[in-house]
């Protein structure tokens, strides 16, 4: 299969689960691409897309449907499996709380639980809260994003401001350009110097 073709690049695989900061997706992805030499494609749930257009989009977007669709006969690639090996790096932007639960617990019961469940922990995995300031205080996501730390995963803290749903607090995701800050660490040093100049 030449489903998923390796190349030089960085390959960025972007989870998105179902947060109104899920909004921010092409934004996201159009500034990763502005980072030279690498690759993105996304992992969106059935939630997230609630709340982008997929053609504000540019690069190839993974659903439920894809991963059922693709096998049909022990031939056939699994997609959670495929796409754990093509990534070279997997963040979650917006990771919501429903979501934090299920990683903390170890379910995997859509594509994208299934990629972070198979995911070969030496690579980088970084996560990036975001909910209501309400859920955010509940003694549950401490110890949810702990958990996620000790796997050795990689927190992008949440910031206060006024939420989309009107409370003001902790709880919305980190600004994108922070986001792309904590990415670029992760990359050849080459490409940190290249974006400098
Ligand atoms: C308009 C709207 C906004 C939401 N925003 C958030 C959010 O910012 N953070 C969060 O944790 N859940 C939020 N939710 C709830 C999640 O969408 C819900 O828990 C859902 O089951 C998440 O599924 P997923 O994790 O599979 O994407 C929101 C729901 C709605 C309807």
């Amino acid at each position: 299969h030449l489903y998923l073709p390796k190349n030089l690049n960085v390959r960025v695989l972007v989870g998105v689960t179902g947060s109104v900061a899920a909004l921010k997706l092409p934004v996201l992805v159009s500034e990763l691409l502005q980072l030279s030499g690498v690759d993105v494609r996304v992992i969106t749930t059935e939630h997230a897309k609630h709340f982008y257009n997929p053609s504000d989009v540019s690069v190839k977007i993974y659903t439920d449907k894809d991963e059922w669709e693709l096998w049909t006969d022990r031939s056939d690639p699994v997609l959670h499996i495929e796409l754990r090996r093509w990534a070279d790096l997997l963040i979650i932007a917006p990771l919501d709380a429903n979501t934090l639960g299920k990683i903390a617990s170890g379910i995997c019961d859509n594509l994208l639980t299934c990629v972070v469940r198979a995911w070969d922990t030496s690579r980088p995995l970084l996560f990036c809260p975001a909910m209501n300031t309400a859920m955010w205080l509940h003694p549950i996501t401490a110890q949810q994003v702990s958990r996620l730390k000790e796997f050795g995963y990689v927190e992008i803290p949440c910031i206060s401001k006024k939420l989309v749903c009107g409370d003001e607090g902790k709880g919305a995701m980190a600004e994108v350009s922070t986001i792309i800050s904590a990415v670029r660490q992760y990359l050849p040093k080459s490409d940190e110097s290249s974006q400098k100049t």
